[in-house]
């Protein structure tokens, strides 16, 4: 359990606690986000807090926090070294609110600019509108002194490319493995199938070695619909957030997830809190998630209640068909005005296997840190 007012809460028997008499002993300066590969969404916490202690305003603190992920070319998910869509190009979605002035902008399917969300800040700052997507927000970006750049590393590629050659139609053919009179092989069995574009990999990267190809082929078979999402609290009560992507791995050119959506992938009023999402994007838009959580507190929930609320409406979404809602990875990070705070999964784990969901948090005083959402299912 992730936060300090429910685990009180129920040492004391309580179900509830008035927000006045807790919030004398919480941090008055408080990050949370996404956990992120490599502990991105630590050092990203890490950074927003030492901003914030610096006096820097909550939007800058937050985007300077993602930018260490969004440049990181490892994490696969977020800005520069995320996977591509379809065509192998990387297309970038981010979305950025600013409590006190009560302002938002945002972009999508953005190419070639490694850093999204000072995009989506630049939106909000600089024009009357909220949200620049595809050509026209490239050209914004280029017009505002971003420098256009190839966001594709060679690992990514090499994903793009494992991910094509394991496509096949029903007949086993795919343009991208060799011909109809190439020497025969047998057909349709998983591990040959790997095995071949392994091998034809091999050929095509001679200077990666096994683990990079493995990873490439794990990328192809599990793609990723990650994202950092990161919401800050100063000691005058001021809020921000911000949510930043690559999107879902392979998609179709000009497919927009939920982290630019301003409701959807985001949303903060800091009369009541912020909130933000990863995962995967449709599903969260389909009960407009952050607005959701945000609403549920404003209505009395606690940050906790309120997320799982909102993860409740997308299994109502299936008819609480769990073979269908097995196949869906969502997070919610909802940060209160007082400093409570919750990260929120629908499942234990994003697949099988997979590390516990989790959330980063640095409170003030201490360390930035991972902590254990909680969630509403575990994975057999
Ligand atoms: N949540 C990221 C996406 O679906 O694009």
């Amino acid at each position: 359990m992730s936060n300090t007012f429910t685990r009180r809460a129920a040492l004391l028997g309580a179900t509830a606690m008035p927000i006045a008499a807790e919030a004398q002993s919480r941090p008055r300066r408080i990050v949370i986000s996404s956990a992120n590969q490599n502990r991105g969404g630590v050092h990203c916490c890490a950074r927003a807090m030492e901003l914030l202690k610096s006096g820097a305003d909550t939007l800058d603190a937050v985007i300077a926090g993602v930018n260490l992920v969004e440049l990181d070319p490892t994490d696969h998910s977020v800005g520069y070294g995320g996977l591509p869509n379809e065509d192998g190009v990387v297309e970038l979605d981010a979305s950025c609110m600013h409590g006190p002035s009560r302002r938002g902008g945002a972009v999508g399917a953005l190419r070639n600019i490694k850093t999204p969300s000072r995009v989506a800040k630049a939106v909000m700052e600089q024009t009357s509108h909220m949200f620049l997507a595809g050509e026209g927000a490239l050209r914004f970006a280029k017009a505002v002194g971003f420098p256009e750049e190839d966001l594709l590393t060679e690992e990514a590629r090499m994903a793009w490319v494992a991910w094509k050659k394991s496509l096949k139609d029903p007949s086993g053919h795919n343009n991208w493995t060799p011909g109809l009179d190439a020497p025969p092989e047998k057909r349709g069995a998983a591990d040959q199938k790997k095995a071949q574009v392994l091998r034809e990999l091999r050929e095509m990267f001679p200077h990666a070695d096994e683990e990079a190809l493995a990873r490439a082929w794990n990328y192809a078979e599990h793609p990723t619909h990650g994202t950092i999402n990161c919401i800050a609290l100063n000691e005058k009560g001021e809020m921000s957030a911000v949510t930043t992507t690559s999107g879902m791995a392979w998609k179709i050119p000009g497919r927009v997830g939920d982290s630019p959506i301003i409701g959807g992938g985001l949303w903060l009023d800091q009369d009541v809190g912020g909130a933000g999402s990863t995962g995967l994007g449709e599903e969260n838009l389909r009960v407009c998630g952050a607005h959701t959580c945000i609403e549920n507190m404003r209505h009395g929930m606690t940050p906790k209640e309120a997320a799982l609320d909102t993860l409740r409406r997308v299994v109502r979404n299936f008819n609480a068909d769990m073979e269908k809602l097995a196949q869906v990875d969502l997070h919610f990070y909802v940060l209160r005005k007082d400093g409570e705070y919750c990260g929120a999964s629908l499942w234990d784990r994003p697949v099988p296997g997979a590390p516990m969901a989790r959330l980063a948090v640095a409170a003030d005083p201490g360390e930035s840190r991972e902590e254990d959402s909680v969630w509403l299912f575990e994975r057999k």
